[in-house]
C-alpha cells in the first residue's frame, strides 16, 4: 500500500489541470496539462498504448524571463476540420485534412505574457504549436532554446542520422534508442562539401526520426511548416529517454530572433499501426498553409537528364580552365584562358543531350558548369564567386536555348552559390531575370560549402528564411526551384508548390563518393521524403563505375531497382542521371525510365518496412497506366502481389523489369530480366528482388 501510494504521489502533482483531445477515429488521445509549477505538459496514446509519455514545454529566452513555467490556463477552445484540397503535383490527386484542434491559451502571471499551445489530432498523428500573439507584455524576444520534449515510453528501434547544423548527408544507423550515445561516435562524417559541419552533441538526431516501437507501431518525430525560424533537432536524454528540441543557432549562438504575433513550426508525432500508412500520410503536408499562389498554370511535374553524372564521377569537370583561380567576374579573363578539355558545359555536348532528350522525351537538359566562376568555387569562403549570368566561352547561351527550344526541349538553369549567400541575394533578381530572358523556368540551386554571411549555418533561422524568399521570388519570375543542400522539407510545397524539389540528404552522388547502403532507398520515404520530394537523380543503369576518387566500384543497387526508385522515391521532378551512351547501351530497361509518369493520381502502398522493403503501386495522372516500384535492403525480399487495384474486366500489358536470378547490389548488380504478359484484376504475381535490388512493373491497359 505504502509503495502505491508512493507511486501516486510522485505521478499527482504534475498533473494539476487536463484538458483531453481524440482524433478523428478516436484512436488517438492527447492529455493537456500544467504541472504543479505551470509549466504546459502533454501526452500521447494510440489505442491506449503510450506513444509519447507526459512531457514538458516551453521556450528559454536570452536574457531570462523564460516562457517555462509559471502559467495558468485562461481558455481552451476545441474545434474540428475536414476537406480535401487538390495538390498541384503530388502522389495523389486529392487529399483529406481532417482532424480536431484544441487551442489552450496560458497566461503567465508574473510576467502577464500569452502563450497559445495549439495541438491538432489527425487520425495518423499530432501537430502542435506555440502561438505568441500580439500583446503589450512580449513584443521581441530571442530564443536562448525551446524545450519541447517528447519522452518515450519504451526503447523503440530507430532509424536515425546524427545531429548537424548544415547537412543531413549521411546514411542512417538502425539502432535502438539507448544504443544511439554509444553508436554516435562511430557515425562517419558523410557530407562532401562542408569542412566545418558541427554535431550539436554527442547524443543528437536529426528529424525525420523514424521509430519502431517494441508495440509494434510506427512512430515519426519531425516538423511542419518551417517558417522564420531555426531547424529542430532532437537532443536524446539517455537517462529519461527522452527527446528535446535543439534549435540550430546563428553566428551569435542565439536560435531565433522573434517578434509578434509570431509562431513556432508544428511539432509533429506521426502514429501507425502499419508502415504502410506512414508511407500514405499526408500529415506534414496538411499541416503547411494551402496554396500562396494564385496562379499555377506554369508549374509542371519534369523528367530531366543533365549534363552532370559525367562531372560528378570524376570525369568531367566544371570549369573550363586551369590555368587561374578565378580572380574576378569577368569574361575577359577566360577569353584568353586555355582550356582544360575536359570542360563538359560545352556547346557540342549540350547539343548531344538536348538531341538525346528530344528523342527520349524528356522535358529539360540540366547543364552545371555554364557559367564562370568554377575554378575556385569551393572551400574558399570567397563572398564574390559567381554571377550566374555569364556563360564560359564555349556555352552558347543564346544558340543552345534556341536549338533546345526548336525541339521541344528546355534548359534547366543551375545555380550552385557555393554558399556565399549574400552574393547570390546580391544577384537574384538579374538571375532570375535572365532566366526568363532565355526561356528557362526551372532552376536547380545549391549551397555546398559554409555559409557566407560567416558563421551562419545551413539550417539556421537566417537561412530558413533565404531559401523561402528565393521561393517566393522564383515564384514571381514563373521559375520552379530544386534547392540542394539547404535545409531538409517540411511541406512547405504545398503553400510554394513551385518548390518542386530538394536534395537534403545523401542522394545518388555519394554512389560516385562512397556508395549509399543497400537499404538507404528503403528508410528515406520514411524519413527525408515525410517533408516533400527529392531529387534524388535514380537511373545509374551503367552500375559499374570508374570514378577518380575511388577507381572502379560498383553502384550499391541492381539495375532493376534502379528503375524501381522512380516510384518508390517519389518526386515531381525525376532525373535520369546517368550518361546517353549508358541508356543507349541498356536500352531495353532504359524503356522504362522513358515510359514512366511523373505526376500522380493514387498510390498504393503495397508492401512496408522500414530498413527492409518498400512497394508502391502509382496510377499516372491523367491517364489509365499503372507503374510499381519495390525497393529492398542487403537481405532481397519476395513478394505476392495481387493486382486486384487494376480496373474490372480491364486487360493490361505488364512489363516486368527485374532481378536476373543470382543478381546482387554488389556481385552481380547488372544481371536483370524483362518479361512481359497479359494481367487483369485478377492477377495475383509472384516477383524476387535480390539483395540490394527490387523490380518496377508498368502496367498499360490493352485497348
Ligand atoms: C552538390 C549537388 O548535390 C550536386 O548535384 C552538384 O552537382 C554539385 N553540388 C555542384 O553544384
Ligand atoms: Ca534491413
Amino acid at each position: 500500500m505504502k509503495k502505491l501510494l508512493i507511486s501516486i504521489f510522485m505521478l499527482l502533482p504534475l498533473l494539476c489541470h487536463a484538458e483531453d483531445l481524440q482524433s478523428p477515429d478516436g484512436n488517438l488521445k492527447l492529455t493537456f496539462s500544467l504541472t504543479t509549477n505551470g509549466q504546459p505538459a502533454y501526452q500521447l496514446t494510440y489505442k491506449d498504448k503510450p506513444v509519447v509519455a507526459t512531457s514538458t514545454l516551453g521556450l528559454q529566452l536570452v536574457g531570462g524571463n523564460d516562457l517555462m513555467s509559471g502559467f495558468i490556463q485562461t481558455d481552451c477552445r476545441r474545434t474540428s476540420f475536414d476537406e480535401t484540397w487538390q495538390p498541384v503535383w503530388g502522389e495523389e490527386s486529392e487529399i483529406r485534412n481532417h482532424y480536431n484542434e484544441m487551442a489552450v491559451t496560458l497566461n503567465q502571471r508574473a510576467t502577464d505574457r500569452t502563450m497559445i499551445l495549439r495541438f491538432r489530432l489527425y487520425d495518423d498523428g499530432l501537430g502542435f504549436r506555440y502561438e505568441f500573439p500580439q500583446q503589450k507584455k512580449l513584443v521581441y524576444f530571442v530564443v536562448k532554446e525551446e524545450k519541447t520534449q517528447f519522452a518515450m515510453p519504451a526503447d523503440n528501434k530507430a532509424w536515425w542520422i546524427p545531429g548537424d547544423y548544415d547537412t543531413q548527408e549521411y546514411s542512417y544507423t538502425e539502432s535502438k534508442l539507448s544504443e544511439i550515445r554509444t553508436l554516435m561516435p562511430g557515425v562517419v562524417k558523410a557530407h562532401a562539401g562542408n569542412s566545418s559541419s558541427t554535431t550539436f552533441s554527442d547524443g543528437g538526431v536529426q528529424t525525420a526520426l523514424q521509430m519502431k516501437t517494441p508495440d509494434g507501431l510506427y512512430v515519426n518525430i519531425h516538423e511542419a511548416a518551417l517558417v522564420d525560424y531555426s531547424c529542430m533537432h532532437l537532443n536524446y536524454i539517455k537517462e529519461t529517454n527522452t527527446f528535446e528540441s535543439w534549435l540550430t543557432p546563428d553566428a551569435q549562438g542565439n536560435k531565433g530572433h522573434l517578434q509578434t504575433p509570431c509562431q513556432s513550426p508544428w511539432r509533429t508525432v506521426m502514429v501507425t499501426d502499419d508502415a504502410r500508412k506512414t508511407l500514405a500520410s499526408r500529415l506534414i503536408l496538411n499541416l503547411n498553409e494551402p496554396c500562396k499562389l494564385e496562379d499555377t498554370s506554369w508549374i509542371k511535374p519534369v523528367k530531366y537528364i543533365g549534363v552532370w553524372w559525367d562531372m560528378i564521377t570524376g570525369a568531367g569537370s566544371w570549369h573550363y580552365t586551369n590555368d587561374f583561380p578565378s580572380v574576378k567576374l569577368d569574361l575577359t579573363d577566360y577569353v584568353h584562358a586555355t582550356p582544360n578539355g575536359s570542360h563538359r558545359a560545352n556547346n557540342d555536348t549540350v547539343r548531344r543531350y538536348i538531341d538525346f532528350a528530344a528523342a527520349n522525351g524528356f522535358d529539360q537538359v540540366l547543364v552545371e558548369g555554364w557559367n564562370i566562376g568554377w575554378e575556385d568555387w569551393a572551400n574558399n569562403s570567397k563572398d564574390k564567386v559567381f554571377d550566374f549570368v555569364t556563360p564560359y566561352p564555349d556555352f552558347d547561351v543564346d544558340a543552345l536555348n534556341n536549338y533546345a527550344h526548336s525541339k521541344g526541349v528546355r534548359l534547366m538553369m543551375h545555380h550552385e552559390t557555393s554558399s556565399s549567400v549574400r552574393n547570390y541575394e546580391r544577384h537574384i533578381d538579374k538571375a532570375y531575370k535572365f532566366m526568363v530572358d532565355h526561356g528557362y523556368n526551372s532552376v536547380k540551386s545549391g549551397y555546398v560549402g559554409n555559409i557566407i554571411p560567416r558563421g551562419e549555418y545551413h539550417y539556421g533561422q537566417w537561412m530558413v528564411d533565404h531559401y523561402l524568399y528565393c521561393v517566393k521570388k522564383a515564384a514571381e519570375y514563373h521559375i520552379m526551384v530544386n534547392a540542394h543542400e539547404a535545409v531538409r522539407p517540411t511541406g512547405l510545397c504545398r503553400t510554394y508548390p513551385n518548390l518542386i524539389g530538394n536534395e537534403s540528404a545523401k542522394g545518388t552522388e555519394y554512389e560516385a563518393f562512397s556508395g549509399n547502403n543497400p537499404d538507404h532507398t528503403t528508410i528515406l520515404p520514411f524519413t527525408r521524403l515525410q517533408g516533400g520530394p527529392m531529387d534524388y537523380t535514380p537511373g545509374i543503369l551503367e552500375t559499374q563505375i570508374y570514378t577518380r576518387v575511388k577507381g572502379a566500384r560498383f553502384v550499391n543497387s541492381t539495375l532493376a531497382r534502379q528503375l524501381a526508385l522512380y516510384v518508390t522515391m517519389y518526386s515531381p521532378l525525376q532525373m535520369a542521371a546517368d550518361v546517353p551512351n549508358s541508356y543507349e547501351h541498356y536500352a531495353d530497361a532504359f524503356q522504362f525510365i522513358k515510359d514512366v509518369a511523373v505526376d500522380w493520381q493514387k498510390s498504393l502502398y503495397l508492401e512496408a518496412e522500414p530498413g527492409d522493403y518498400i512497394t508502391i503501386a502509382r496510377k499516372e495522372k491523367g491517364g489509365d497506366r499503372w507503374f510499381i516500384g519495390c525497393t529492398v535492403d542487403e537481405v532481397g525480399h519476395q513478394s505476392t502481389l495481387k493486382l486486384d487495384f487494376l480496373d474490372k474486366g480491364r486487360k493490361y500489358t505488364a512489363t516486368f523489369y527485374a532481378d536476373a536470378p543470382g543478381a546482387h547490389y554488389e556481385k552481380n548488380p547488372k544481371a536483370y530480366t524483362i518479361t512481359k504478359k497479359t494481367v487483369t484484376a485478377k492477377s495475383i504475381v509472384q516477383l524476387s528482388a535480390a539483395p540490394g535490388g527490387g523490380y518496377a512493373i508498368s502496367l498499360v491497359p490493352v485497348e
